[in-house]
């Protein structure tokens, strides 16, 4: 359930290995949620090259996750390809008690 500022609770802290992906469901929107030593990031879950949904099952590398299909690259940050370009929706996270929430609403940045 969305708090009033728009984020949804999905895991402990704990629940997300480092460098490893995980799918979450809010509403409609499929979420990749990703920890790495910088953070915690969530993209959509769904490239937008054959929209597939696998961003979550991605290689982290260099502040990107590589797309498992093809190798496209996208930003953990930003979601943007290398060039810049606009590729994936990334969603604002809060981790407060160890626990993670993800905004879903207001997405575009
Ligand atoms: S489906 Fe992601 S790069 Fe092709």
């Amino acid at each position: 359930m969305r708090d009033s500022e728009g984020f949804t609770k999905l895991c402990r802290l704990n629940d997300l290995k480092e460098n490893e992906g995980r799918k979450f469901l809010i509403d409609e929107t499929e979420i990749a949620l990703f920890r790495t030593d910088n953070g915690v990031f969530a993209l959509d879950n769904v490239c937008p090259h054959q929209h597939a949904a696998i961003i979550f099952d991605g290689f982290l590398e260099n502040g990107c996750v590589v797309c498992p299909a093809h190798g496209w690259e996208f930003d953990l940050r930003t979601g943007c390809k290398k060039t810049g370009l606009r590729g994936l929706k990334s969603y604002a996270v809060r981790v407060e008690n160890n626990f993670i929430y993800v905004k879903t609403d207001e997405a575009d940045k």
